[in-house]
C-alpha cells in the first residue's frame, strides 16, 4: 500500500454549481489557478451542462481556453453525450461521466432513467476509445438516494460491474448528500476493492451530517487512496435537496499530513486558496447552510 493519497479538488464545479452567487469564468480561473499554487494537481475544472438547468457553469469553455500549460489533470463533469462532444471539442482529456445509483437521481438529474443512463455511458465511453479521452464514471447517491432513501449495496456493486466492463477509466464513488456513515462506507468500499482493485477507485464526500472526514477515514481504511474534496468546503448539488458541502480541501489534507500520508500540497496556500473561494463566494468554511 502506497503512503501517498491524491487529491482532486471539486471545488470550480462542485464547489460553485450551486452558490447564490454566480461566478465569471475569470474568476473560477482565479481560483483554478489558486489550486494549483498550493500544489494541486487534480482539478474538476468545471461541467459541461445544459446552461439552463445550472447557470453557475456556464462559460466553461472560457475556463478551459485560460488553463496553464502545466502538467495537471484537468477534468470535467459531463452529464450526457452533447457534455462529452463538447468537454472533447474544447480540449479536455479527462471527464467524469455522472451515473446515480437511483432512479429518481437520475431522472432529476439528468433526465434518464438509470437504464437510459447506463445505455449513454456505453456509448460515451466507446467514442472516447476512438477520440482517446478518458472518462471516468462518477456513481452518485452510492449510500443513499433523497428521493428514494437507502440504496443497497448490490446496487452499486452491479452498476459497477456494467460501468467497468464498458470501458469506465476509473469510478468515483459519490455520497452526493452527506448520509452515508464510516461503517457502510467501509462495507461498500472494502467490497469495491475487491472487486476492481483500490487503484480504480475514488471516493466523493458530502458533510452534510459532519461525517465527511470520519467517512473518509473509513475510505482510507478500505484502500482508497484518491478523494474528492472542495476547497473551503464549498459544495451541494441543485438536484439533490439536503446536500451540503464537500469534505473541505484543508480538512482532508491537514488529516491526511497528521496521519503520514503524502499529498504534495502546500498547507499555507492551501488555506490561502480556501479564503479567496469563502470570499469569491460570500461564504465561510466551516458554515454550512442547508
Ligand atoms: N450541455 C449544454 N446543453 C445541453 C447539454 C449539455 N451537456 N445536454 C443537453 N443540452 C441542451 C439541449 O441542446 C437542449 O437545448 P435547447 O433547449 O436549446 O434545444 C436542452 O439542453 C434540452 O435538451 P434535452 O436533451 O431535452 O435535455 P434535458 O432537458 O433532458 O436536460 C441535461 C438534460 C442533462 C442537459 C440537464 O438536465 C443538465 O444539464 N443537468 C445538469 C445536471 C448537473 O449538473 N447536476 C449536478 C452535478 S451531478
Ligand atoms: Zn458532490
Amino acid at each position: 500500500m502506497t503512503d501517498s493519497v491524491t487529491i482532486n479538488d471539486v471545488g470550480p464545479r462542485d464547489g460553485l454549481q450551486n452558490q447564490a452567487k454566480i461566478l465569471s469564468p475569470q474568476d473560477r480561473l482565479k481560483l483554478v489557478q489558486a489550486l494549483l499554487d498550493a500544489g494541486l494537481r487534480n482539478i474538476e475544472i468545471g461541467a459541461f451542462v445544459s446552461p439552463k438547468a445550472v447557470p453557475a457553469m456556464a462559460g466553461v469553455e472560457d475556463i478551459v481556453a485560460g488553463l496553464p500549460d502545466i502538467d495537471a489533470e484537468f477534468s470535467a463533469l459531463i452529464p450526457n453525450r452533447k457534455g462529452y462532444e463538447r468537454a472533447r471539442d474544447a480540449g479536455i482529456k479527462t471527464m467524469g461521466l455522472v451515473v446515480a445509483a437511483s432512479n429518481t437521481m437520475n431522472e432529476r438529474n439528468i433526465r434518464m432513467t438509470t437504464a437510459q443512463a447506463v445505455d449513454v455511458a456505453r456509448d460515451v465511453l466507446a467514442q472516447a476509445r476512438e477520440d482517446d479521452r478518458e472518462v471516468q464514471v462518477c456513481i452518485a447517491t452510492a449510500w443513499e438516494c433523497p428521493f428514494e432513501g437507502k440504496v443497497a449495496s448490490d446496487t452499486v456493486l452491479s452498476l459497477s460491474d456494467q460501468l467497468h466492463q464498458a470501458g469506465a477509466a476509473s469510478l468515483i464513488i459519490a455520497d452526493t448528500i452527506g448520509a452515508a456513515n464510516p461503517r457502510a462506507v467501509h462495507q461498500l468500499m472494502s467490497a469495491l476493492v475487491a472487486q476492481h482493485g483500490s487503484e480504480y477507485l475514488s471516493c466523493h464526500f458530502h458533510d452534510t451530517r459532519a461525517l465527511g472526514m470520519a467517512n473518509a477515514y473509513a475510505a482510507l481504511e478500505a484502500g482508497i487512496r484518491r478523494f474528492d474534496a472542495s476547497i473551503g468546503g464549498l459544495g451541494g448539488c441543485p438536484f439533490a435537496p439536503g446536500a451540503t458541502g464537500n469534505i473541505s480541501t484543508e480538512d482532508l489534507a491537514m488529516t491526511l499530513s497528521l496521519m503520514g500520508f503524502e499529498t504534495g500540497l502546500d498547507m499555507d496556500k492551501l488555506i490561502a486558496a480556501g479564503e479567496l473561494a469563502n470570499r469569491m463566494t460570500d461564504t465561510q468554511t466551516g458554515v454550512r447552510s442547508l
